[in-house]
């Protein structure tokens, strides 16, 4: 069977693409990166696609004169690619509602809280801050609203007496690269639906 089409949107150290990366490779993951594109010419995340031999675009924003014509561009250069899924992985840019409308219901987000808590930066420090005896993850979908489109999947670690924002951002690291290439394999097996704001999970049984 032709594997499902994704392409992944970093700007920085692209872990959460290496998971991906590395699931395919050990065959636990049927899925065909199309393209790795980053914002940034720097991330770290575009020497991994190198190394995994996946095509890369570089589409910096600063050389775009408003968010409209950037995301315009992205548009394009998505759409030669026609995936199936569009993936952000650690993408730090904010999309503009036509970019987000366009793609509804096909792109997807991970972030590192426990959404609708913390939405945005240092999620980290402000579980440290607020004394919260739980932290997590949330894989969305990508809405208008920052961080607050339908949730698919949230998975929640504890928080330790001595955890610092190093120690819980590498903890909650090492689920997010379990959960992500799973909530992907799902939507290859088509067993997520979005319905408006609706999400359905088909477990295994059901197919
Ligand atoms: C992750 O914590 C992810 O949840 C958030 O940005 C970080 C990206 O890390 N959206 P990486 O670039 O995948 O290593």
């Amino acid at each position: 069977m032709k594997p499902f089409s994704i392409v992944v949107l970093i700007s920085g150290d692209g872990s959460n693409l290496q998971s991906i990366i590395d699931r395919i490779t050990d065959q636990s993951l049927n899925v065909k990166i199309l393209a790795v594109i980053s914002n940034k010419a720097n991330a770290y995340g575009i020497e991994r696609a190198k190394k995994a031999q996946l095509p890369i675009e570089i589409i910096e924003h600063q050389n775009y004169a408003s968010r409209e014509i950037f995301d315009a561009q992205l548009i394009k250069i998505i759409n030669q690619y026609q995936p199936q899924l569009i993936v952000l992985a650690g993408f730090m840019r904010i999309l503009s509602d036509d970019f987000v409308h366009y793609f509804y219901g096909k792109m997807i987000n991970i972030h590192p809280s426990l959404l609708p808590k913390y939405r945005g930066l240092n999620t980290h420090q402000q579980v440290l801050e607020a004394g919260d005896s739980q932290h997590g993850l949330t894989i969305h979908f990508v809405s208008s609203q920052l961080d607050g489109g339908p949730i698919i999947l949230q998975q929640s670690i504890t928080v330790q007496k001595h955890d610092t924002v190093e120690i819980l951002a590498k903890r909650l690291l090492l689920q997010e690269h379990i959960a992500y290439p799973n909530v992907i394999q799902w939507f290859s097996e088509g067993r997520i639906t979005l319905d408006n704001k609706h999400v359905s999970i088909q477990s295994l049984h059901n197919l």
